[in-house]
C-alpha cells in the first residue's frame, strides 16, 4: 500500500508509503488520500487528521511519469479531488514533515492547518524549472502567507530551503529534532481531539472564509494553465531529462 491510513483516539493519520519512489505521488495514492479525508470527515469519531511521510522523504511531489502520461485536464484528475477534499476539511489538519517536501508536497502543506518539520527538511516547488506553474491555489496562499516577495524567490527559482528558514517565512510552525517530530505531532493532535469540535470546525470555517472562494477560483485559473503546461514541449524536455538523469536544455524554447 503506496497510503497508509489509520484511526487511532480520535486522529485519522495518512502517511506516504512509497519511499522506493520518495514517496512521489499516482493517480491511485492522490484517490485513496481524497477518499480518506472524505472518510475522516463523515466519521464522527475522527476529531483530527494528521499527514505524515517516512523520516527521510514527506514526499517528492507528483509522480513524473504519471505527468508525463497526463492526457486528461487536471480538474478532472484524483489530485484535484484530493486537493479539494484537503481544503474543505472542516476537521483540524496536521502535517508532519522531515525528509523533503517538494512540488505538491509543499502544496499540500498550504492547505493544512499546522505544519511541523524535522530540522533536516529540505522544502521545494519547482514548478518553473519544469515547464509548469504553481497549482491547487499556491499562486494566491503563498504570497498571503509568506509575502510576495519570498514567494516570488520560491517559485521563481524552485531552489530547496530549509525548515529553519520556511519557519522563519512564517510558512510552518515548529522546527523539530527528527527524533521529536511524530511524538509532538501526536501530542498536538491529541490536545485538539479533546477540544470541543465545534468551536474548532466554527474557528476554521471563520478563519478561511475570508479567502475560500478566491482559492477555489485561483484554483480553476491555475489548472487551466497547468494543464496546457503539462503538455507543453518545455514540461517533456524537463520530465524525459529527469528520467535520464541529466539537465534539462531549455535553451530551443522561447
Ligand atoms: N516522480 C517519479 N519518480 C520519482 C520522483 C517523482 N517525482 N522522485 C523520485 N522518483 C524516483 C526516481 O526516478 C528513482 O526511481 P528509480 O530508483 O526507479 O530510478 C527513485 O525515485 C529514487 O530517486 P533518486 O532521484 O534516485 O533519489 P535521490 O535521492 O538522488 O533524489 C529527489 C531524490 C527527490 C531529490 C529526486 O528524485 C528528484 O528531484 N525528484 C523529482 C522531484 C520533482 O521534481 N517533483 C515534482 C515536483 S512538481
Amino acid at each position: 500500500m503506496d497510503i497508509l491510513t489509520s484511526k487511532q483516539n480520535g486522529i485519522l493519520t495518512i502517511e506516504f508509503n512509497r519511499p522506493d519512489k520518495k514517496n512521489a505521488i499516482t493517480s491511485a495514492m492522490y484517490q485513496t488520500m481524497a477518499d480518506a479525508i472524505k472518510d475522516g470527515e463523515e466519521d464522527q469519531a475522527v476529531r483530527v487528521i494528521l499527514f505524515c511521510g517516512k523520516p527521510e522523504v514527506f514526499s517528492a511531489g507528483n509522480d513524473l511519469e504519471d505527468f508525463m502520461n497526463a492526457k486528461e485536464d487536471l480538474a478532472d484528475r484524483p489530485v484535484a479531488q484530493f486537493l479539494r477534499n484537503l481544503s474543505m476539511a472542516s476537521k483540524p489538519v496536521i502535517a508532519a514533515v522531515s525528509g523533503m517536501a517538494i512540488g505538491i508536497g509543499v502544496t499540500m502543506l498550504l492547505h493544512c492547518d499546522q505544519i511541523y518539520a524535522a530540522e533536516d527538511t529540505k522544502f521545494s516547488m519547482p514548478f518553473a524549472k519544469l515547464g509548469l506553474c504553481p497549482e491547487f491555489g499556491s499562486s494566491k496562499l503563498l504570497p498571503e502567507m509568506i509575502g510576495y516577495n519570498h514567494a516570488a524567490e520560491l517559485l521563481f527559482f524552485g531552489e530547496s530551503f530549509s525548515a529553519e528558514q520556511a519557519f522563519d517565512m512564517g510558512l510552518i510552525n515548529k522546527v523539530l529534532p527528527s527524533a521529536d517530530l511524530m511524538v509532538y505531532a501526536y501530542a498536538q493532535a491529541a490536545k485538539l481531539v479533546v477540544l470541543p469540535a465545534s468551536s474548532l470546525r466554527t474557528t476554521k470555517r471563520l478563519m478561511k472564509a475570508r479567502y475560500a472562494d478566491v482559492v477555489i477560483e485561483q484554483m480553476i485559473e491555475e489548472n487551466r494553465h497547468f494543464s496546457a503546461m503539462l503538455q507543453s514541449p518545455e514540461a517533456k524536455e524537463a520530465f524525459i531529462a529527469f528520467f535520464e538523469r541529466r539537465k534539462p536544455d531549455f535553451s530551443k524554447f522561447s
